[in-house]
């Protein structure tokens, strides 16, 4: 017999963004990503749940490696629950499928995987083709790993744009990104990016960029809005710090009688991001999409919370370093300029 499940949220009453050509994506999606150690089995019937819960946004990637397992799980949910159309899907194109040749037919690996005739959202997932497999650790280097040059990234590009043409997809987008490397995307793309995922919680919160995203009309979306309490050990230093544990989120918290997570998610959502927490856990994963519906955080809490930031990255991506002895901050451009390739 099937458990129960917990109360559902009609998903009528979670709130939408609208983006810039007037498409709108629910502010809470599931994250899919297993972090190493939670299987594609565990994740489909998360997905599958999270529908019945009412979750209408899933976030999807190739390199999860879990694709074809969701896949199924959409079919059950368009046979019967809900229609393709009311939901947003994303995916994401590996490192390793840069090359313009590579990106049609990586996107429709992942409809056929996911069992889709259209993404909502395709993203490249990092701006470098550094190519790192699954489960690797920290010291991992791709041998022909290079930095970001972005004649090539607009070859990438174009390629996307043409999947927006053919109606594979239809918004395109980055992750991982910068300011400065967004600013040559911005001069160059015949298809604006619709949406910017990159890291964000209350640990680091990224003030300048998320400006300078919703001043573009660039959707930001958030990952890791928990701090990423599972993710794997190539991502943990011993500087890291966790915004679930952090004093004034925990007292915040026990004001509005939530666990710490719904804190992390109800700020996120105010400030204007999308987000799109992982869980296998129904009871979690419910509490999650019910915190963006109720209770909303009081301008004293969500001021209190921005006084919290540590600039703390958590997902450094030492992996797609391109030199010996670099450090991790050169892939993120923090002096504002693109760190030569
Ligand atoms: N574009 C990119 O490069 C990129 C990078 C990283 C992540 N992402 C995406 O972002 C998603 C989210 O990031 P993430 O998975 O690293 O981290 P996260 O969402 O910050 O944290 C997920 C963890 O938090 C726990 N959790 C969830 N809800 C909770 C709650 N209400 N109370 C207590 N614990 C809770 C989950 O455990 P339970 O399962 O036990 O609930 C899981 O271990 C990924 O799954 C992926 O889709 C994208």
């Amino acid at each position: 017999m099937m458990a129960q499940l917990p109360k559902a949220v009609d998903p009528a009453i979670v709130p939408k963004r609208t983006l810039a050509n007037g498409a709108q994506i629910p502010v809470m999606g599931l994250g899919t990503f297993g972090s190493d150690h939670v299987s594609g089995e565990q994740i489909a019937a998360a997905v599958l749940d999270a529908a019945r819960i009412g979750y209408r946004q899933f976030d999807c990637a190739a390199v999860y490696g879990n694709e074809a397992f969701i896949g199924e799980a959409l079919q059950s949910i368009w046979n019967g629950l809900a229609p393709r159309e009311d939901f947003w899907i994303t995916s994401k194109l590996w490192n390793d499928k840069h090359a313009a040749k590579d990106v049609a037919s990586s996107c429709k690996q992942s409809l056929r995987d996911l069992r889709i005739e259209y993404l909502d959202l395709y993203l490249v997932h990092w701006p470098f083709p550094n190519f790192h497999p699954p489960g690797c650790d920290v010291d991992s280097r791709s041998p022909d790993a290079r930095g970001y040059i972005h004649a090539e990234f607009m070859e990438t590009w174009g390629a996307m744009e043409q999947l927006v043409e053919q109606g594979l997809v239809r918004h395109i987008g980055t992750s991982n990104m910068t300011i400065p490397k967004l600013e040559l995307l911005l001069q160059d793309a015949q298809v604006r990016p619709a949406c910017n995922e990159m890291e964000l919680h209350p640990h680091f919160q990224q003030p300048e960029f998320l400006s300078y995203l919703l001043g573009n009309q660039i959707q930001p979306i958030g990952f890791c809005p928990l701090g990423s309490p599972g993710r794997p050990e190539r991502d943990r230093t011993p500087s890291d710090t966790s915004p679930l544990d952090d004093p004034v989120v925990r007292a915040i918290a026990d004001e509005h009688e939530v666990h710490a997570a719904e804190v992390c998610l109800k700020w996120a959502v105010q400030r204007g991001e999308v987000v799109i927490p992982f869980s296998v856990n129904p009871h979690n994963y419910a509490a999650n999409l019910r915190a963006v519906v109720e209770d909303p955080l009081t301008p004293e809490d969500m001021k209190k919370i921005a006084a919290a930031d540590r600039r703390c990255r958590l997902i450094k991506g030492q992996v797609f370093l391109w030199k010996e002895n670099q450090s991790w901050h050169d892939l993120w451009d923090e002096n504002g300029v693109i760190t030569p390739a």
